[in-house]
């Protein structure tokens, strides 16, 4: 098997799209586009991330008492999708955001935000697995997701 037909088959799977953003390390908030987002838990309330190795963003969860925030997609923020998809591009300044209950910035006009607490970091081959527990959550249900299918971005079909 060779890594282009691995992402192909991995390309398949359609999933929502997530910008993952915390507080920086002193330079003001950051934000990285994120699709690898997945609920783990419901007592406690867990979810995850997968975050390559290499991407500065990792340094935001070094700390055992890091926080951040899980902030999912609406289905016309795609710019906003790519603006966190660097390289090298975490700064939040000129992106409308609040912060959130435990001080973690929050992207303006998203589907939901997902605040967490860090829980675990996990080895994942060339990602780490970053294990979230939430402990506040905002939903807006007037909102559709933005759908990440065959490397592009695509709004829900019909229901079944
Ligand atoms: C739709 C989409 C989904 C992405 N999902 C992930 C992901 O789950 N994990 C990850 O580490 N990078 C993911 N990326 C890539 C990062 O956003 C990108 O590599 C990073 O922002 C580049 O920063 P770097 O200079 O730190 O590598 C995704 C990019 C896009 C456009």
């Amino acid at each position: 098997m060779d890594s282009a037909s691995f992402k192909s088959a991995l390309a398949c799977f359609a999933s929502g799209v997530t910008v993952v953003t915390a507080p920086g390390n002193g330079a003001g908030p950051i934000g990285i586009t994120v699709s690898s987002f997945c609920s783990v838990s419901l007592e406690p309330p867990l979810v995850l991330v997968c975050l390559d190795n290499g991407t500065g963003a990792i340094e935001q969860f070094a700390d055992p008492d890091a926080a951040f925030a899980i902030n999912v997609l609406a289905e016309n923020q795609s710019s906003l999708s790519n603006d966190f998809a660097g390289p090298q591009t975490y700064d939040m300044h000129g992106h409308a955001h609040d912060v959130g209950a435990s001080g973690v910035p929050c992207l303006a006009g998203v589907a939901a935000v997902l605040d967490c607490r860090l829980h675990a970091v996990h080895d994942g081959g060339d990602h780490r697995i970053v294990v979230g527990r939430v402990v506040d959550l905002r939903v807006d249900r007037d909102k559709r997701p933005l759908v990440y299918f065959h490397s592009s971005y695509h709004r829900l079909g019909d229901r079944h």
